[in-house]
Formats: structure tokens, sequence, C-alpha cells
């Protein structure tokens, strides 16, 4: 007898469906373009985008400025799959919803996930405007994306997490990061629920326990990636200077200024990274 098909396969296989109405397009490598790599997104040679809206169990965004598309195209070549736009815990949605389009992207076919945000540095030695390259993470959201039944078709009941974040693709962006003469800082990210942004008394404890940079997404995103063992690669923008001693009001102004002048070295490495991986596969 088989196995009874879950709510979420279910789910998946809805969203699929539809979106093979459009495209029979299946690129291994995923992007989820965060704050700051909006500009990659024009790097794109597009070949069809699809409204979130469309697509059966995505989230919907409330927000209209923030609507959110599943692009399919090329970048340096290589066939992907981006989302542009992406959802938070603290819009409201459960790390269930928040996640269901990695589920999808894992339906595509994608195996390779690229995850970029905006952060606060708390390490001291970083500056805004950085880079830094996930190594691994913590996470104080006080929630998981995994909680409830698990479905074994899909991962195990306790994924490991021993390396979240591939050290291959590590590797691979700072030897890249060389070659184009970028500085890429390399550290711990923790996220938490928010929306408030954190005490001078928060980011000293989250400095103490080990973080290198601090925000409000990438982790259920990447916890369910890694359920379903996909090759993950996170990438932060330092947006700003999160130094207890010398913390300064943050405004949003700010936070989207620096990204925006960091993007082009972000847009400049994935894209290069991508390359990397597409001649490897062919
Ligand atoms: N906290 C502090 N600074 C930030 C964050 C955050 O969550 N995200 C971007 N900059």
């Amino acid at each position: 007898m088989s196995r009874p098909t879950s709510l979420l396969r279910q789910h998946m296989h809805e969203a699929l469906e539809v979106i093979r109405l459009t495209t029979q397009s299946s690129p291994s490598i995923g992007i989820i373009l965060g704050t700051g790599l909006g500009e990659l997104a024009e790097r794109i040679e597009q070949e069809c985008a699809i409204p979130y809206e469309n697509i059966p169990h995505f989230p919907v965004s409330t927000v209209e400025s923030h609507r959110g598309r599943l692009i399919f195209g090329r970048l340096a070549g290589c066939p992907v799959v981006a989302l542009q736009g992406r959802f938070h815990r603290y819009e409201g949605y459960t790390l269930q919803q928040v996640t269901f389009p990695v589920r999808v992207l894992f339906a595509l076919g994608v195996r390779t996930l690229i995850i970029s945000n905006a952060a606060g540095a708390l390490n001291p030695l970083f500056r805004r405007g950085d880079l830094m390259v996930i190594v691994d993470h913590i996470n104080l959201m006080g929630d998981n994306p995994l909680i409830g039944p698990n479905d074994e078709t899909l991962g195990p009941r306790f994924p490991d997490m021993s390396e979240p974040y591939s050290r291959r693709l590590i590797a691979l962006a700072e030897e890249l990061a060389l070659e184009l003469r970028l500085k890429l800082q390399k550290g711990v990210y923790v996220a938490l629920p928010g929306p408030s942004l954190e005490t001078r008394a928060e980011y000293r404890f989250l400095r103490l326990i080990g973080a290198d940079a601090v925000g409000m997404s990438t982790v259920p995103e990447v916890i369910v990636a890694r359920h379903m063992n996909m090759e993950v690669f996170g990438l932060s923008i330092l947006t700003d200077e999160c130094f207890p001693d010398a913390l300064q009001p943050l405004s949003l102004e700010e936070v989207l200024q620096a990204a925006r002048e960091a993007e082009p070295k972000m847009t400049q490495l994935v894209t290069a990274l991508v390359a990397r991986l597409w001649t490897q596969q062919t």
C-alpha cells in the first residue's frame, strides 16, 4: 500500500501543477532575493515571471509595494529560479508559510539555494556596507518551521545541523571574492522574530553568545532547505552597526541606502558563484 500523501506534499504538488502551466523549466539553482539583491533580478535574463498570488498556498503579501514573483531565467548562462520578495515572521505569517516557497523550489528541482538578507553588524571588526558570508546560525526566533507532523519523504524528523551552510560553497565564494577583489567577512547570523529592533543589552548578549550579525529572516528558510538536504549558501549585507556602546538610532532609510550601496558587490559575487557552479555542472 502506498504511503498517504502529507498535506504539505499535496500543497507542493498543487503549487507545482500551476507553475507547470507556465513553464517546464527545472533549474537546479534557486535564489532568494532579500533586501539588497533586487539588482540581481535585473541581471537575470527572464524567461517568465509568475506572481505569487497565482500560485496556490503561497502566502499573499498584504503590502502592495512588496508584491512577490517567482522568476525563471538565466544568470550568467545558468538556468535559475528566483524568489523576488520574501515573507517574514513579524508580518504575522507562520514559519510554515514563510518557508513554503522553499518547498516549492525543491519540488521544481532546486538542490542549491542561495539566500541573501540585510543584517546588523555585531562583530566590532565589521563595518556598515560589508558583505558577510554566513558560516553558521543561531535560531532565536523561539519557533521552528519543522514543528508539527513530519513528512519522512521530504526529510528526517531531526535534521542534522552540523553544516547548515555548505563549506564547499563558502570556500568557492572566498576564492571568487579574492579574484574579484571584494572584501568578504565571514560570520554567524542570529535570527530574532522582530519587528522591534534590539536594545543595547540585547546586542551585548547576542555578541556574547557568538553572533556576528543579526537579522529577522533566513534561518527558517535554511532549516527547511536543510530538511530536504539542499546545499545552502547565505550572504548578508551589513546595513548598520549594532555596537552597544556606540549605538545610534537606526533609520530604515539608512538601512536601505547601505543595502543599495553594497548591492553591486553582492550581485557580482552571486553572479560569479552561479557561473562557477554552472561550469562545474556542464
Ligand atoms: N537588527 C538590527 N539591525 C538590522 C537588522 C536587525 O534585525 N536587520 C538589518 N539591520
